[in-house]
């Protein structure tokens, strides 16, 4: 049987996350969605003013924080500032959901194994920001989601959780992502809900599930 949040609660090792997002928050919906993840879900932070993903925030009285991106140079002033907000909100996990933006070393440090990223592609093909186009130009017959924790390069962290999808032929990037993202949002909460209650052990790059 699976852990519930509510059975681990006593004594447990239940912490509250912050969830990044930059764009729609289907993703941080589907987490809004899910009755073990919401009530843990400390703040909303984006570097997009107009993202969706803060009025999602807004209707489940999430409260979010907007932190804007100043450019490349400054990116490491802008992780201090983002991790400052994180642990305002009193968040000891963070999940990227749609976060277009890096963070820096220091940024990853403050958070040891507790950061999780949604990634659409079976890493470790097609890291970074085109991973549904790159996958589709180069005629794969299989992609995927995967789960995985961060670490200083891109998309390069140890690896969570996959879930395959299959490519058609007939295929554009609008119906792969679309199918991948019906995986994401079934994959992402299940991994987020293990973070929240301690399940989730790093062994050099190997995740255990207890
Ligand atoms: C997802 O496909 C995720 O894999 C990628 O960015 C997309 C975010 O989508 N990192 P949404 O904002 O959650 O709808």
């Amino acid at each position: 049987m699976p852990y519930t949040a509510a059975a681990l609660a006593p004594g447990g090792h239940l912490i509250d996350i912050a969830v990044l997002a930059s764009g729609s928050g289907t993703n941080l919906q589907a987490l809004i969605d899910t009755p073990a993840v919401r009530p843990h879900v400390a703040v909303v932070i984006s570097d997009n003013p107009d993202a969706p993903a803060l009025q999602r925030a807004r209707d489940a009285g999430i409260p979010q924080r907007v932190v804007p991106w100043p450019g490349r140079a400054d990116r490491d002033a802008f992780s201090v500032e983002v991790a400052g907000a994180v642990e305002e909100s009193g968040a000891k996990g963070v999940v990227l959901a749609g976060f277009m933006r890096i963070v820096s070393k220091s940024f990853i440090d403050r958070f040891p194994h507790r950061i999780l990223n949604i990634h659409p592609s079976l890493l470790p093909a097609f890291p970074g920001a085109n991973a549904v186009e790159n996958a589709l130009a180069h005629s794969v017959k299989l992609t995927g989601v995967t789960v995985h924790f961060v670490d200083e390069g891109v998309d390069s962290g140890p690896i969570v959780a996959q879930v395959p999808v299959v490519v058609f032929p007939e295929d554009t990037i609008a119906t792969l992502h679309r199918r991948i993202q019906i995986e994401e949002h079934r994959l992402l909460p299940a991994i987020v809900e293990a973070l929240i209650e301690g399940r989730l052990d790093v062994v050099g790059r190997t995740v255990v599930h207890r």
